[in-house]
């Protein structure tokens, strides 16, 4: 199959430039498209055939359910039985990198939310994903468009690595500016489960609604044989080829930690030159190695969210034997990195 790439122009007006894709999609075909979270592959939410598609594509097991996108948050009560927190969640944060999971209606096949009688509904930020939507006509089904088990596409350019050749199109729209995927949350009563951490911390969804608990296997792996309140939270993720490792202070206000894990760094490099580090611009300076990346400054915690995945990317077009990666504190946006970087590690975590 060919698959067309567009690359948007931002300085001109985006539907004309998205009528193709948003025709492709109404008529079934797979689009993959910018967000601000990760890029996602989309197809009609409302078509079965479509979303089987999108499984292939993929090579994902078809019981993890895919996120239905919508152009606009009032749009959500289509295709799902919304209440009063929605209507507070999707005032506070939408459009934008949170997805909501509610019972679903009729319309929404099996197929697309995996077996589940819930579906999980997201109005993205970006604005050339909500005009995509808007011009199909249809709600957008979309994984991210990786290949099953690859970290999540950040860029155009993973995209075409993972899928060119198995899509109809794909859309260049930039780099996403969150880098992680989209907070879940499944309504429970008057609480919020928290299913996946994301942009969306916590303490923002706090201000909506007081009581907010985080799932199980956020960051602790579940017990053997339990199944997770989000299926695809089960699969190993997010996994770079080489082995992982994370480095994290026994005590998080050791002083000495940065020297400490410079020094833990340089004794990797010195066993093995091709070992893969992934730290901060300040430690730069101090370590030598083909395979040294950063994923920006200590405190950015933003821009570490924004690189994580690119950098996981890179190191698997190297040939670097194992890979050790400083993390920071679970907090804020750094509860979602945290919970990515377990998963690519396997919950491997190097305390110093
Ligand atoms: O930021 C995002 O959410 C991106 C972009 C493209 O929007 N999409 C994304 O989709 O990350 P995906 O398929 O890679 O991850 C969806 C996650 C899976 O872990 C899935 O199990 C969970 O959402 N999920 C979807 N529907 C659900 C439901 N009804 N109940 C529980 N979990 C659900
Ligand atoms: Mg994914």
């Amino acid at each position: 199959m060919k698959t067309e790439f567009i690359k948007i122009d931002f300085t001109k007006p985006f539907a004309e430039q998205l009528s193709f894709p948003a025709r492709v999609l109404a008529e079934g075909g797979l689009v993959a498209f910018p967000t601000e979270t990760v890029y996602g592959l989309g197809g009609n939410a409302l078509d079965a055939d479509a979303a089987g598609k999108i499984y292939a594509a993929k090579g994902r097991p078809s019981d993890n359910p895919l996120i239905v996108h919508i152009a606009r948050p009032s749009d959500a009560g289509k295709y799902a039985q919304v209440n009063d927190l929605y209507e507070k969640l999707a005032k506070a944060f939408m459009p934008g990198p949170l997805t909501v999971v509610l019972p679903k209606k009729e319309n929404i096949p099996l197929s697309v939310t995996g077996g589940l009688q819930t579906v999980g509904v997201r109005c993205p930020g970006d604005p050339v994903a909500r005009e995509l939507i808007r011009l199909a006509g249809v709600p957008v089904a979309a994984p991210s468009a990786n290949v099953s088990g690859r970290p999540s596409p950040t860029a155009a350019h993973h995209v075409v690595c993972d899928l060119d050749g198995r899509i109809d199109c794909i859309i260049d729209g930039g780099e996403a500016e969150v880098g992680l995927e989209s907070t879940i949350v499944k309504i429970d009563g008057d609480r919020l489960i928290l299913l996946r951490p994301g942009a969306i911390t916590p303490e923002m969804l706090r201000t909506v609604c007081e009581n907010v608990v985080l799932d199980n296997g956020i960051l602790d792996r579940l017990p053997e044989g339990t199944a997770p309140e989000a299926p695809g939270m089960k699969y190993r993720h997010y996994a770079p080829r080489a082995r992982v490792y994370l480095l994290r202070a026994e005590n998080e206000n050791d002083e000495k930690f940065d020297e400490k894990a410079i020094g833990f760094f340089r004794e990797k490099l010195s066993e093995d030159p091709n070992s893969g580090i992934l730290c901060y611009d300040e430690y730069l300076p101090f370590l030598r190695g083909e395979y040294v990346y950063s994923y920006g400054q200590k405190q950015d915690d933003k821009a570490h969210s924004h690189l994580l995945f690119d950098c996981l990317r890179r190191f698997d077009e190297t040939d670097a034997s194992a890979i050790y990666a400083v993390v920071g504190k679970a907090e804020g946006i750094g509860l979602a990195l945290y919970n990515r970087m377990l998963k690519a590690s396997a919950y491997t975590v190097i305390y110093i």
